[in-house]
């Protein structure tokens, strides 16, 4: 008789039963390059924001509900990545945990969903934005090291 776990592994192996594992970094590498170029964005609008602050060129209510609207694509991005990584380490192993790469990505994602809250308070309190700066620039060491440690596991899974 299948148990509970058993059958969660199933419904799961539905999406892994590809030909391989490959699949899993596939999809990671290319969320990872939109992630990444739509950080990189978030830094040029967050930058032009802030030249000007104080003044009120006519483009400044644009970039900023650019840089709010990039800043919901990079959560959605991240959670996609933790998604994907986590059904298809479910799929293959039935557990979680099997290199650092778990914590660099939960990581990333607290991260991101506290980057985007604070973003909330920068026009309410005064620390707001300090708190949203800093944030983000964890979040780039973050995502180097989810990088990294996502590229060696991605090691065992190419063919030697
Ligand atoms: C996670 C999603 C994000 C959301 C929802 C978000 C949202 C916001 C909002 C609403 C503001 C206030 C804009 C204004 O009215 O002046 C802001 C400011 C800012 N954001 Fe973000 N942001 C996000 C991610 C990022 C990232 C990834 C960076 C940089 C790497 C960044 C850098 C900044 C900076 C530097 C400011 C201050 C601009 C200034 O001093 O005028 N944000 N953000
Ligand atoms: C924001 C970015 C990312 C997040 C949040 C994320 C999240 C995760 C999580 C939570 C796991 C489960 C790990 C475990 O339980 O041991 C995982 C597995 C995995 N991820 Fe990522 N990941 C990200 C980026 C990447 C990148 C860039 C790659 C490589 C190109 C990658 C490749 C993999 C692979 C191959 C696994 C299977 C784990 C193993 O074999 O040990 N991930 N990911």
């Amino acid at each position: 008789m299948e148990t509970a776990h058993e059958n969660g592994v199933f419904l799961v192996g539905a999406f892994v039963d590809l030909p391989s594992f490959i699949w899993l970094w596939r999809i990671a590498a290319w969320a990872m390059g939109f992630t990444v170029f739509t950080y990189g964005l978030q830094v040029v609008t967050a930058l032009s924001l802030r030249l000007v602050r104080g003044q009120r060129p006519r483009w400044v209510p644009w970039v900023r509900s650019l840089h709010i609207a990039l800043g919901l694509v990079l959560i959605a991005l991240v959670l996609l990545l933790v998604t994907v990584g986590i059904i298809g380490t479910l799929g293959h192993y039935g557990s979680l945990g099997h290199s650092s790469h778990l914590v660099a990505g939960l990581g990333v994602v607290t991260l991101v969903l506290l980057s985007g809250l604070s973003a909330t308070q920068i026009h309410r309190t005064s620390w707001g934005r300090p708190l949203h700066l800093g944030l983000n620039g964890i979040l780039l060491i973050a995502l180097a090291w989810v990088s990294w440690t996502g590229w060696q596991v991605v090691q065992k899974y190419l063919p030697s």
